[in-house]
Parts: C-alpha cells; sequence; structure tokens
C-alpha cells in the first residue's frame, strides 16, 4: 500500500468560529470558517491551533469534516489549550496552521472499507468515510465508546454506511470492544481505516492482517512544531533491514500502514 505523498502544502490563516456546541460532558465541536485551509484539507490531517496568548505550543486537532469553506473540529476538554478552545464562541478568531501531514490513502480501499474508531479516534474518520462513499464505496463504520453518554456523531455516520456501536459497560450498543465487532465480521470487509487508543490500533491491526485486509491506522503522539522539525513526536517504525527506524507523526504520519508500525 503507497500512502498518499504530503503535497499539500499548509498555510497559517485566521478563521472565524461560526458555531460552538457542546456534544457530551467534556466533548465539543467548532465549525471553523477557514476557506484557505478547508478548500486543502483531505481526510485524516490536522490542524495545529494557537490556543490563547498563554499556550506556547499549538494544539493538534484532526479535520471531522471539510466543506464549503468551513472546516469542523471536535475534541476533547483535556488541558488548558483545549480549555481555552472549549471557550471560543461564535465570531471569535481562531489562529490555524494546517492542513497538516498525512491523510487516508483512499485510493485502495476497495467496494467495502470499514471505519473503525475508538473515542476521541472517532471524529478524524467521518471525512474518510464520507470521501470513500463520493468514490463509490460501500463503507462501514465500527465506533467504541467509553458508555453511552460518550458517544459521538453516530447521526453523521449513519447517514454515510452500515454504522455499528459498542460501548465498553455496555450503556449503549453492544457491550464490549470493537476489535470484537470487526473480528465477527472482517471476512465481509476489503480494507481497515482506524484511529483511536493505541492499544485499540493494535488490536485492529492484528485482526486485519489475520483477515489479509489492508489496514491504515492514525497514530497520535505529543507535539511540539506540528511540521516535522523539533523531533518531538517520534515514532517508531520497523526498517527494511528488520531493525527499527523512526518516524515523525506529524509529517510521515499521522496516518501510517499498520504494517509499518513498530507496535
Ligand atoms: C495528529 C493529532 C490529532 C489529534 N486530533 C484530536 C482531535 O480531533 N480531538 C481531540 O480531542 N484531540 C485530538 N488530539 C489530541 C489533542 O491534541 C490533545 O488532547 C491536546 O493537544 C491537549 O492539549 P491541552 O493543552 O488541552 O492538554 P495538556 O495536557 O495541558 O497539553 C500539554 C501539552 O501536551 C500536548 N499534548 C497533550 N496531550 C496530547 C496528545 N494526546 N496528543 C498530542 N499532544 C498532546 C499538548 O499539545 C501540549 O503541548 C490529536 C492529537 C494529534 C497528535
Ligand atoms: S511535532 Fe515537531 S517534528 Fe513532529
Amino acid at each position: 500500500m503507497h500512502l498518499i505523498e504530503d503535497t499539500s502544502h499548509p498555510v497559517q490563516a485566521f478563521g472565524v468560529v461560526s458555531a460552538h456546541r457542546q456534544l457530551a460532558g467534556g466533548l465539543f465541536e467548532l465549525r471553523v470558517t477557514v476557506p484557505e485551509i478547508a478548500s486543502l484539507s483531505r481526510p485524516g490531517q490536522f490542524v495545529h491551533i494557537t490556543c490563547g496568548d498563554a499556550n506556547f505550543l499549538r494544539r493538534p486537532i484532526s479535520i471531522c469534516d471539510a466543506a464549503d469553506g468551513v472546516l469542523r473540529l471536535v475534541f476533547q476538554q483535556k488541558g488548558e489549550g483545549t480549555a481555552w478552545l472549549a471557550a471560543r464562541t461564535e465570531g471569535d478568531p481562531l489562529d490555524l496552521l494546517g492542513p497538516l501531514g498525512r491523510g487516508f490513502d483512499l485510493s485502495a480501499l476497495g467496494p467495502r472499507p470499514v471505519f473503525v474508531g475508538g473515542g476521541i479516534g472517532v471524529p478524524p474518520l467521518l471525512l474518510a468515510m464520507k470521501q470513500a462513499k463520493v468514490q463509490g464505496a460501500s463503507p462501514a463504520a465500527i465506533l467504541g465508546f467509553r458508555d453511552r453518554d460518550a458517544v459521538i456523531l453516530e447521526s453523521d455516520f449513519r447517514a454515510l454506511g452500515e454504522t455499528l456501536v459498542a460501548t465498553d459497560d455496555g450503556s449503549y450498543g453492544t457491550h464490549g470492544f470493537v476489535t470484537a465487532l470487526l473480528e465477527a465480521r472482517a471476512g465481509s470487509f476489503t480494507s481497515v481505516c482506524a484511529c483511536g487508543p493505541r492499544g485499540m490500533l493494535r488490536a485492529v491491526a492484528g485482526i486485519a492482517e489475520t483477515h489479509g485486509l489492508p489496514c491504515q491506522v492514525s497514530m497520535e503522539e505529543r507535539m511540539g512544531c506540528g511540521i516535522g522539525a523539533c523531533l518531538v513526536c517520534a515514532c517508531a517504525l520497523k526498517g527494511a533491514d528488520g531493525g527499527t527506524r523512526y518516524g515523525h507523526v506529524c509529517k510521515d504520519g499521522p496516518v501510517f500502514d499498520a504494517k509499518e508500525v513498530e507496535w
């Protein structure tokens, strides 16, 4: 599988928050009008956002959707940066750098790709599934959440294709992990794209390999510069000689062929 070349040229632009809403406890959605970046955005890429004067480093947030000059960003409030972001309201300016990174390669998904997401890893799969459908595929989604209150974007995914939901505690959908749902139905899919916690990605990659399915995973590491200059986001990859090499999640990823990752 050849992942897409990073041919886009990120731009720094000021967007304007056009909508803000709380999706669930601690989970927020911002719509940001920023045509310069939205028009270049591809599934799996991210933007790097300045989160107030007190936060020196930009924060990486995945592009959940991009249409008509507007970026849709869905994020979890964690520390100071995302708290600042959650406090934005309509009309506020936002300093963005993007789109950044290599996203999903949608050229070899086959007719029945499945998009497997866990928790806050779910948002970037929406644009990927949307584009897969535009390309003529019949995509499916398997989404996992902690519990009923943490479920996000379900209706958006259902509008694009078959969508299965699992919760860890069984309070909504199937009781258990996305991996059980994937394992049970792996034979009906032609490829896998996944985003979520590392343990989930490793398990998904193992299932895909067992069933001979191409698998792309979106990795997450702490970031500094976001453009390949500081090495903060290094992740271990398999070298051609059988050893380990290091890649930048911000520039070589965040999406990698699962077979490339040193789990
Ligand atoms: C490519 C990529 C895409 C992401 N997309 C999303 C998304 O769509 N929605 C979402 O909720 N979160 C996403 N994250 C995680 C998000 O960037 C962190 O939760 C956020 O940076 C935390 O910042 P903070 O100031 O609130 O927290 P703090 O813990 O105060 O952050 C301190 C520092 O650590 C960095 N940091 C902390 N946690 C992470 C992390 N998990 N990943 C990267 N840097 C981190 C921050 O950028 C900051 O520099 C993504 C991360 C990456 C790498
Ligand atoms: S964040 Fe600086 S190299 Fe990736």
